[in-house]
């Protein structure tokens, strides 16, 4: 008995709310009390919060494994995933919940992804090729070749890197590193034979220059990715393709 009640603890979860049809009443913090349970995700709760006590509360979230990055939202100060954050993990009793910073909210948490997805579109996200397919086989890679992409492939999309990124704060057409990431995943692909077609999007006053090494991006990455490092890389590679 003793140990079920350890188990349990009562949290209040101080979420910040936007109504666009709320008249004077559309921005404010709303509180919910909950009774949580050792192994209950953020996610969990904000479910039973949405279910029990207030069907309007709005976030966005798919797949509750890490994949598919919709749930990422500002807790207690830092861009996580829902799904992923133990609620005793973060050790409080209080957890305020915050949509993604910088991005334009929609709905209480749910953020507009559509210009994050632009810039993706923007840098060119696929392998381009020039010369013929092999007639017998797909284009293949050297163990070594596919280990280069470690740490670039993982990126789920989720945005809590760019919506950490004070560049990002101040220009809102600021690429940002998931753009990078995404970019020199496949610049750094041995089977892309056009690095200069990803560049385009990437040598521009919203681009590659305007990052001022800050981190807060690798610090944001709920994967442990370093898009930092791959911002380094891109530079050092279009210096290349720009002095041959
Ligand atoms: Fe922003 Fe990361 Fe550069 S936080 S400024 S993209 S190092
Ligand atoms: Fe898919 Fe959290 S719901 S990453």
């Amino acid at each position: 008995m003793a140990q079920q009640e350890q188990e349990r603890r009562l949290v209040t979860f101080r979420v910040k709310r936007y109504n666009p049809e709320g008249g004077e009443r559309k921005r404010y913090t709303q509180e919910y009390k909950l009774e949580v349970m050792k192994g209950q995700s953020v996610l969990d709760c904000l479910n039973d919060i949405r279910w029990k006590q207030d069907g309007s509360l709005t976030f966005r979230r798919s797949c509750k494994s890490g994949i598919c990055g919709s749930c990422a939202m500002t807790i207690n100060g830092v861009n996580r995933l829902a799904c992923e954050t133990q609620v005793f993990a973060l050790g409080a009793s209080t957890i305020t919940i915050e949509p993604l910073r910088g991005f334009t909210v929609i709905k209480d948490l749910a953020v507009d992804i559509d210009p994050m997805v632009e810039k993706i579109h923007a840098v060119r996200p696929y392998l381009i090729t020039k010369s013929p397919p092999p007639s017998d086989a797909e284009r293949l890679q050297s163990p070594e070749e596919r280990a280069r992409l470690d740490g670039l492939y993982e990126c789920i999309l989720c945005g809590s890197c760019t919506s950490s990124c004070p560049s990002f704060w101040a220009d809102e057409n600021y690429l940002g590193p998931h753009a990078f990431l995404k970019a020199y995943r496949f610049i750094a692909d041995s089977r892309d034979e056009a690095p200069g077609e990803h560049f385009d999007a990437l040598d521009d006053k919203h681009g590659l220059w305007r990052c001022h090494t800050i981190f807060n991006c690798v610090e944001a990455c709920p994967k442990s990715l370093n898009p930092t490092k791959a911002i380094e890389a891109l530079r050092r590679e279009l210096v290349k393709e720009k002095i041959g």
